[in-house]
């Protein structure tokens, strides 16, 4: 039998990147995948190349109706939900000189109001039958950037809520468990595409691979892999733990 057998994930920006990469190490272990993105037409898309257990819906995290019709659809399509992937967010520039109190907001709403909804829905769904909430930190949760002030507050606000939800859960006795995963730099197509825009690419590229004592940046693949192993059996024991996947980045 295969590891996510049976079981219906969810996942949130699953177009591209490290969702996409998320959405395809589940399905391929047998989960009913429902690709979710503000870009339906790539969702749609991914969940098409995924075959018949995956399915795709428009979603914009920001928006608790959004959350509430997308999981309505879930539940009427599976009549379960079993894995929540909070994975869409996106890095916000400006050190806090630099940063309005605007952009700050809206960074923190995508990044951080956007797994706070997401979790307390699902566990509305999950509790009783059990769950997994995986949520997408960063490096960045856990080693403070000057540069980017609302994403490092967001992403250790991503950290340490999830393992308040951890702690929710296992003492009330859900069978839910919650953990966070925390990136290095990974080379996503929207990634790759920033390193070309620069006025030195290579000097660019070559920054970045530095802060990273392993040699190189990580693949989406990478963090598919560890959503997979959180989202199954294989981590039962794990609930409010951080899974650091950074080629060393953190110690340094
Ligand atoms: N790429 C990295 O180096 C890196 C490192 C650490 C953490 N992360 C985190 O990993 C997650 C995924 O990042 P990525 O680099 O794979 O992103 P990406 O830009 O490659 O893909 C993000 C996807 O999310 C979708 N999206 C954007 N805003 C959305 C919204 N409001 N609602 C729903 N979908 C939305 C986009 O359409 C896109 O398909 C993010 O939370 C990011 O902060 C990324």
């Amino acid at each position: 039998m295969k590891k996510l057998q049976d079981r219906v994930a969810l996942v949130t920006g699953g177009a591209d990147g490290i969702g996409a990469a998320a959405c395809a190490a589940m399905a391929g272990a047998g989960a009913s995948v429902v690709v979710t993105d503000i870009d339906l037409g790539r969702a749609q898309a991914l969940a098409d190349s995924l075959g018949n257990n995956a399915s795709a819906a428009v979603m914009d995290v920001r928006e608790e109706d959004a959350w509430r019709t997308v999981l309505g659809q879930v539940m009427e399509k599976y009549g379960r939900l079993d894995i929540l992937v909070n994975n869409a967010g996106g890095a916000g520039a400006g050190n806090i000189e630099e940063i309005s109190f605007d952009d700050f907001r809206q960074s923190i709403r995508l990044n951080l109001e956007s797994v706070f909804i997401g979790s307390k829905l699902a566990i509305e769904l999950m509790k009783g039958r059990g769950g997994n909430i995986i949520n997408v930190s960063s490096i960045h949760g856990i080693r403070a950037a000057a540069h980017a002030a609302s994403y490092t507050a967001a992403k250790s606000g991503v950290r340490y809520l999830s393992k308040s939800i951890a702690l929710h859960c296992a003492q009330n006795g859900y069978g839910i468990r919650c953990n966070s995963i925390h990136p290095g730099y990974i080379l996503t197509t929207q990634m790759q595409a920033w390193v070309d825009r620069q006025d030195d690419p290579e000097a660019m590229m070559a920054g970045l691979v530095a802060q990273h004592p392993i040699g190189f940046l990580g693949l989406p693949e990478d963090i598919g892999a560890g959503i997979l192993f959180l989202a199954s059996d294989d981590s039962r024991f794990m609930t409010g733990t951080e899974l650091v996947m950074d080629g060393g980045f953190t110690l340094i």
